[in-house]
């Protein structure tokens, strides 16, 4: 005879893989075992299903993400390798955080404006969409000066990641996308969530060109490999391999583009790092505000990671292949 059940509920990005979903009603333990030291895991039969579903289906591209997820797989493999060497000193690559805290110059402007909307002078309703005047303004003096991009480019957001997803938003689920291989996942997960790739097989999605970039070839792509792409996602310097491409890479990057009619967003949010005489924008390469979109961010210069602000850069000299604006 079988003993009690409890019910188990699932919190892990395995939730979000394919077929791994079973509801929280459906998943019960055994405890008959349990004096065994044994907990088994069983899934009731769909019978005994009560639980209210709603008529919305799950978008199938959701279902296409993979449990092999890059930052739960290393948390994963990191934990693995813990409990085999309890003592190693792991150096983790996985989802990283600032450390430092932010500068108390930033959070009391940030208090004192705070503390104003609670006046009748200070308060302001919805802001402008494209972010404040005077940040926008002040973004494109501080990191643009001299390369002709000017405040009305500029469009201020709750941070990159977001204006990657929003930017697939805008391009649909038609275009065809190329990211660096290694390459901070958002760009990929963005594809997929649209409807861009296919299913996920030998670790890639189909209908992505992935350009690989590595100790060989200096960390920087074989362009003449990419068979075709409507937007090429490239990070530098690169998450995670930390490598940064020079003028003269960015400069064969940049007449790619405009020798195929692709669009480059460019992430640059890492590009304060740069200490050498590696471009912090794209816009430093003659012709690149024909061709790319650059996003950056405030996380990793000034501890940003958890209030949320960043920008893109969206030039007016960049079009659609029907002459419209892509800004
Ligand atoms: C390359 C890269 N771009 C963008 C982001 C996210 O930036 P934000 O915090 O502004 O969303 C990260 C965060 O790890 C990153 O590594």
């Amino acid at each position: 005879m079988n003993g009690p059940t409890v019910s188990v509920s699932l919190n892990s990005p395995q939730f979000l893989a394919r077929n791994s979903f079973i509801s929280s009603s459906k998943l019960k333990t055994d405890t008959s075992r349990r004096s065994l030291g044994i907990c088994k895991c069983v899934s009731s039969p769909p019978a005994e299903q009560t639980a209210y579903t709603t008529k919305v289906s799950r978008n199938a591209n959701m279902a296409k993400l993979q449990a092999g997820y890059l930052f739960p797989e290393i948390a994963r493999r990191r934990a693995a390798h813990l409990l085999k060497y309890p003592d190693a000193q792991v150096i983790s690559l996985g989802i990283g955080d600032t450390t430092e805290p932010i500068p108390d110059i930033i959070t009391n402007a940030m208090a004192e404006r705070a503390c104003a909307l609670s006046t009748v002078e200070g308060y302001s309703g919805y802001g402008a969409e494209q972010g404040e005047k005077k940040l926008r303004s002040a973004i494109a003096s501080a990191y643009y000066k001299d390369l002709g991009i000017d405040e009305s480019d500029i469009f201020v957001s709750d941070g990159a990641k977001c204006d990657i997803s929003r930017l697939q938003v805008l391009f649909g689920s038609s275009v065809k996308i190329a990211v660096q291989d290694p390459s901070y996942p958002a760009y990929v997960d963005s594809s997929v969530i649209m409807g861009q790739t296919g299913l996920y097989e030998n670790q890639r999605y189909s209908n992505i060109e992935y350009m690989r970039c590595d100790p060989q070839n200096g960390f920087f792509p074989d362009l003449s490999l990419i068979s075709n792409a409507d937007v090429i996602f490239f990070c530098s310097p690169n998450n995670p391999t930390g490598s940064a491409a020079t003028r003269e890479q960015l400069t064969q990057l940049v007449q790619y583009a405009k020798k195929t009619g692709s669009i480059i967003v460019y992430d640059s949010a890492y590009a304060m790092y740069i200490s050498d005489d590696c471009p912090r924008s794209i816009f430093e390469i003659d012709g690149a505000k024909e061709v790319a979109i650059e996003t950056s961010s405030f996380s990793k210069y000034a501890g940003f990671t958890g209030v949320r602000l960043g920008w893109t850069v969206v030039p007016k000299e960049l079009l659609f292949s029907d002459g419209f604006p892509v800004a």
